[in-house]
């Protein structure tokens, strides 16, 4: 009776024993896998944010995060009025790269493909293709982020953080 409650007793305690050294490697395993994901120490201190945009399809912009911000990046479609103190030119191409952050309140505006506008659905602002305000309330343009564009072995970067010489070209047009 003794022996069987002792050993019931040894089993339990090895059951939790095993339990928790599975729970651990798990955790072991998940820092693993995000030390992993996580961007460099350096990258994060610099507060940069890098994207490949080489396979960016016309007309359909992305959004991004950088230093905590939303980011929209549209490579423009042959239709979409060109913009010439707004427009990145990169590898020949037009593109929209500006913080997603409605300039009236800071609401997170959303891409209309039919009207092909940024509209802010909070009290009605609109801004066109390149992040220019057209109507309602906002009291100027989206704002454009520090980038860098930068090409190794046929992929295209875009780095958001730095200030690279496009970048300079649009703040001396600002
Ligand atoms: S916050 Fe966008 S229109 Fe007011």
């Amino acid at each position: 009776m003794e022996y069987n409650a002792k050993r019931r007793g040894f089993i339990k305690g090895a059951g939790a024993a095993l339990g928790v050294a599975a729970a651990a490697g798990g955790v072991v395993a998940l820092y693993g896998m995000k030390r992993t994901w996580d961007p460099l120490p350096s990258v994060i201190a610099a507060g940069i944010t890098e994207v490949d945009i080489t396979e960016l399809k016309a007309g359909e912009p992305i959004r991004v995060f950088f230093r905590k911000k939303p980011v929209f990046i549209l490579k423009k479609s042959g239709d979409m009025p060109r913009d010439e103190k707004r427009d990145a030119i990169i590898n020949g191409e037009a593109h929209t790269i500006v913080i997603a952050l409605c300039t009236h309140l800071g609401c997170i505006p959303k891409w209309n493909s039919t009207m092909q506008q940024f509209k802010c659905a909070c009290h009605g602002g609109e801004f066109n293709a390149s992040g220019v305000n057209i109507f309602g309330p906002p009291p100027r343009p989206l704002d454009i982020p520090p980038f860098r564009v930068e090409s190794v072995d046929e992929r295209t970067r875009l780095v958001l953080g730095e200030e690279g010489e496009e970048y300079k070209r649009l703040a001396a047009l600002a």
